[in-house]
């Protein structure tokens, strides 16, 4: 009877013997192990092979890891793992430990999360909006850093087109598509809010990251979590499927797909297989299957279903809750030698001491395989490096982070022991990963944005700016402040825009922006004010715009001969306007002394003298022809006046060209340095100065100093020198040279056309910046400049055009704020309706210049409806209509009002009366 009992107990223990012995690994199985995954490893970096390899090996675009310097104020998204994460990371002064971080959590519903493609990214978008609600932030467009914890195929540092769902995710729709492009085609769904997405990031990469960032051995991410992972810092040599051979890449193994050709079969079990048949992904991500939190449960479950059917366990008898696939959680494995009642009884299982027993051997067997199988992988991966290094002995530190190793109490041992058995030669260290992925992610975006990050700002910060030169302008304005004020706010005389009555035949010339023009105005007035322009663009040599004044001036008057010789006018006095665009003192319309001169411009002799004498002087020295200038206008004010003439509303005028400065209309009586109180009067800003007292210090960058220290004016017009066209290019130009020394692009190689200054141009900004061609275009300039671009390259330089560009774009939409937010002070409204005369080859060209500005302008002044106009024909139509306001002026008496516009006034009451 005892015999029978005991024999009946031994081949019980056999048959859960049997059973659990699949799941024990020799040390030569695992020797294998390492032996097939290194094979892997090197198929999927290969060419030929990679194709076919189960380890994908996949190209991150990472290429180092954090140095320490990186700083500035990140957002990240963290999706994948156990939890979905929206996090806002603030490095703060470019030391290691300086980070800080909040986030929050948000649930992803299964039918989100197996719905449409659609419908999860806008759910995560709802996620964002929300946090950015709750932290008080949507108004400030931070960059962001995307952990994506799924194969992607990486083409750049922000491109990842999804290969496949993995774990518990299976949205629609998706598979083959640019993950970055579906969440910025979301949030542009949402309307909301902008973003900057910077990178997307395995959870691997950021745990890297993550860890690299306190400790620089760090080379290696790994997670064991709800899936199962793998990256390291692999030689760019190696890396056949990516173009250069210089430094390193970081490289995403995703290793949980290895065993999809079959060369694992020998270790897999019945119930490797039954799990894997009943996932969202049959076939796929065999190791993962066998190694990750997500499966680990599901395959105790089944083998303890199994035991029970065989009679082995709770009596035989078999609950529904066991039955309940996913009832099994893998958090129990770790749980289990603690909890192992309370555990059993939530699957309503009647259990006995043995029971226990068995149920916690059951599970220390399916955990055990795992952590050696993760082992037997990291071997593989270190061994590599340290082959890849030529070293006898490596010392590398693993950046870890996932559940199941932190949760588990076994796990990590295991793992670490047979990384040591099965790498004698390598000293591994694990650290745990304390934050996350969404860190490392915030990290990366740093490590792409180091040169870049001082050029972004927060709406807040955008406002201050703008609270600055709101102070500037009162300065200028200003009687005692007047003489020390940066910002000039220079008197124009100007004191209405166009009625609709003026008439005439005028010049007008046009000197100051990329092109000299000269044209003839004919206004006239038959039933309706028509306009009748014809131009011509004459050349100004370099050596003129740098010789002497009167030859600059000569210049001038030889080509208003040419013109007027054309036009058959030489005996005729015509009228002339005259845009001047430099900042000039008028004391009225025709007098104007040129403070000093800005952009390209340097004729000597000229800074102190009134421009008007000067040409008047050139003219009459020829003596072949006789003029009357009327009227002097700023090229703002010209732009103004010629938006004024299709707009009654436009009372601000604005260029962003060559240079960039505005005008607007202000309230006489705050205009100190002019008499009288009532009306209004144009003001020419000047804003191009702003800064030139050391007031915008703090968001000048080591560029903007450089490109100051090389310009004809050294220490003056700081703003412009920030915004405009003339300088943008080099700007750009500075940056790159810069990136490319620190080997962050065009793998280090800096040509003699890349060191010379003016080989980028604003228009090459603009090209670069176009969505469609735009990286062609990058390519064609990038390759004249002799660097060899990658797809890389090109998409870096691209993105730092887009950030100088829309520095710019926001500087100017914070000093028109300031404007706009007088211009509604003055007239004492609760909602400023207006419209903005606009002109200037830097706006009209560039892409998306002119929407950002918008934009941004709407949001920091919301209390306003701007209305944008371009000029469509310069500033000269402008000018000539100063100038038929002026010989009005001139011709009659009482000062004023001329007879004309005088009864056409009268006309126009009688009409209403
Ligand atoms: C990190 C990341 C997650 C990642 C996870 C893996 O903490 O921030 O996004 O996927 O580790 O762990 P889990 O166990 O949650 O899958
Ligand atoms: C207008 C004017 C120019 C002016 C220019 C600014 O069209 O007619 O004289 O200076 O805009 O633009 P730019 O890009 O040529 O400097
Ligand atoms: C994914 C990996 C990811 C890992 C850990 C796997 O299912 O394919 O991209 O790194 O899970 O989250
Ligand atoms: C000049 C301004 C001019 C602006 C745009 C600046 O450099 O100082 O007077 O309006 O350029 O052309």
């Amino acid at each position: 009877m005892v015999t029978a009992v005991a024999q009946r107990l031994a081949s019980q223990r056999k048959e859960i013997d049997d059973t659990l012995a699949a799941f024990a690994l020799s040390p030569t199985q695992l020797q294998e192990v390492k032996a097939k995954m290194r094979v892997e490893l090197e198929r999927g970096l290969k060419k030929d092979s990679h194709p076919t390899a189960s380890v994908k090996m996949l190209p991150t675009y990472v290429y180092r890891t954090p140095d320490g310097t990186e700083r500035g104020k990140y957002l990240a998204l963290d999706l994948g793992g156990t939890n979905f994460r929206v996090l806002v990371v603030k490095i703060r002064t470019g030391m290691r430990n300086s980070v800080r971080m909040y986030n929050k959590i948000y649930a992803i519903p299964l039918e989100i999360m197996q719905g449409t493609g659609e419908e999860l990214f806008d759910h995560i978008v709802q996620c964002i909006s929300d946090f950015l609600d709750y932290m008080g932030m949507k108004n400030t467009r931070l960059p962001l850093g995307f952990t994506f914890s799924f194969p992607c195929n990486q083409t750049g540092i922000d491109k990842g087109d999804l290969v496949c769902w993995t774990k518990g995710f299976k949205a629609t729709e998706c598979e083959g598509y640019d993950v970055v492009d579906m969440l910025r085609e979301a949030i542009k769904r949402r309307n909301e809010f902008d973003l900057d997405i910077v990178a997307i990031v395995n959870d691997t990469v950021g745990t890297m990251m993550t860890c690299a960032y306190e400790d620089p051995k760090c080379q290696i991410g790994l997670i064991a979590g709800t899936g199962s992972n793998v990256c390291y810092m692999e030689e760019m040599k190696n890396i056949e499927f990516v173009e250069g051979d210089e430094g390193q890449m970081c490289v995403n193994t995703e290793w949980g797909g290895f065993g999809a050709n079959d060369n694992i079969e020998d270790i897999r079990t019945r119930y490797d297989r039954e799990v894997d048949g009943g996932s969202l992904n049959p076939g796929k991500q065999r190791f993962e299957k066998m190694t990750s939190g997500m499966y680990l449960g599901e395959i105790v479950r089944r083998i303890l279903i199994d035991l029970t059917k065989h009679g082995l366990l709770f009596r035989g008898r078999i609950t529904e809750r066991l039955k309940t696939k996913g009832i099994f959680e893998t958090k129990f494995l770790s749980q289990i030698e603690r909890y192992i009642r309370s555990i059993l009884q939530h699957l309503g299982l009647d259990s006995t001491c043995d029971d226990s027993i068995i149920v916690k051997e059951v599970c220390g067997a399916v955990s055990r395989r795992a952590a050696q199988l993760c082992g037997a992988g990291m071997a593989a991966v270190v061994d590599k490096i340290r082959e890849n290094r030529g070293l006898d002995n490596l010392e590398i530190t693993v950046g870890v982070d996932g559940t199941l190793y932190k949760l588990h109490p076994h796990f990590s041992t295991i793992l670490k022991d047979t990384v040591r058995e099965l790498a004698p030669n390598c000293k591994v260290d694990f650290i745990l990963s304390e934050d996350g992925s969404g860190k490392g992610a915030a990290l990366i975006t740093a490590v792409i944005d180091k040169y870049l990050y001082a050029m972004r700002f927060s709406d807040e910060t955008l406002r201050d700016i703008m609270a600055r030169f709101r102070r500037e302008m009162e300065n200028g304005l200003g009687r005692d402040t007047n003489p020390t004020a940066t910002v000039k706010m220079l008197p124009t005389f100007v004191r209405s825009i166009p009625d609709g009555s003026e008439k005439g035949d005028f010049i007008a010339l046009d000197l100051g922006g990329s092109n000299f023009r000269i044209l003839r105005v004919k206004v006239s007035h038959e039933k309706k004010q028509t306009v009748q322009m014809e131009s011509q663009i004459y050349e100004t040599p370099e050596d003129i715009i740098h010789g002497s004044g009167s030859r600059l001036f000569d210049h001038v008057a030889e080509c208003l001969g040419d013109f007027m010789e054309k036009q058959k006018i030489k005996d005729k006095k015509l009228p002339i306007g005259f845009t001047f665009s430099f900042p000039c003192a008028h004391t009225k319309l025709d007098e104007a002394v040129l403070l000093t001169w800005t952009k390209r411009f340097k004729a000597s002799g000229v800074e102190g003298m009134d421009v008007v004498k000067l040409l008047n002087k050139a003219i009459k020295k020829r003596g072949d022809y006789d003029a009357d200038i009327m009227a002097v206008v700023n090229d703002t004010v010209g732009t103004m006046m010629t938006c004024g003439f299709d707009d009654q509303r436009c009372e601000v005028g604005i260029i962003i060209g060559t240079g960039t400065n505005a005008c607007y209309m202000e309230e006489l009586r705050h205009i100190d340095l002019v008499e009288g109180d009532e009306g209004r009067m144009c003001i020419n800003t000047e804003w191009g100065a702003f800064g030139d007292d050391g007031t915008l210090e703090d968001i000048r960058t080591e560029f903007d100093r450089e490109i100051d220290r090389g310009s004809p004016n050294p220490g003056k017009q700081l703003f412009e020198k920030m915004v405009s066209g003339m300088y943008m290019g080099e700007l750009v130009r500075l940056i790159l040279v810069k990136m490319a020394k620190e080997g962050l692009l065009f793998e280090g190689r800096i040509t003699p056309e890349l060191l010379t200054k003016g080989k980028i141009e604003t228009k090459h900004v603009s090209a670069i910046e176009k969505s469609k061609e735009g990286l062609t275009k990058a390519e064609e300039i990038l390759t004249r400049l002799g660097v060899e671009p990658s797809e890389d390259d090109c998409i870096a330089v691209q993105h730092v055009c887009a950030i100088v560009s829309f520095r710019s774009a926001n500087l100017i939409a914070a000093t028109l704020g300031a404007i706009l937010t007088r211009l509604k002070d003055n007239k004492n409204t609760p909602r400023l309706r207006t419209t903005v005369g606009i002109d200037g080859s830097l706006y009209k060209m560039h892409p998306q210049y002119a929407r950002r500005l918008h934009k941004t302008v709407r949001r920091l002044v919301p209390e306003s409806d701007v209305r944008f106009l371009l000029s469509e024909s310069g500033s000269g139509k402008g000018a000539a209509m100063v100038t038929a306001w002026a010989s009005r002026l001139i011709c009659s008496d009482p000062p004023y009002i001329t007879c004309h516009s005088f009864t056409a006034k009268k006309k126009k009451k009688n009409a209403v009366s």
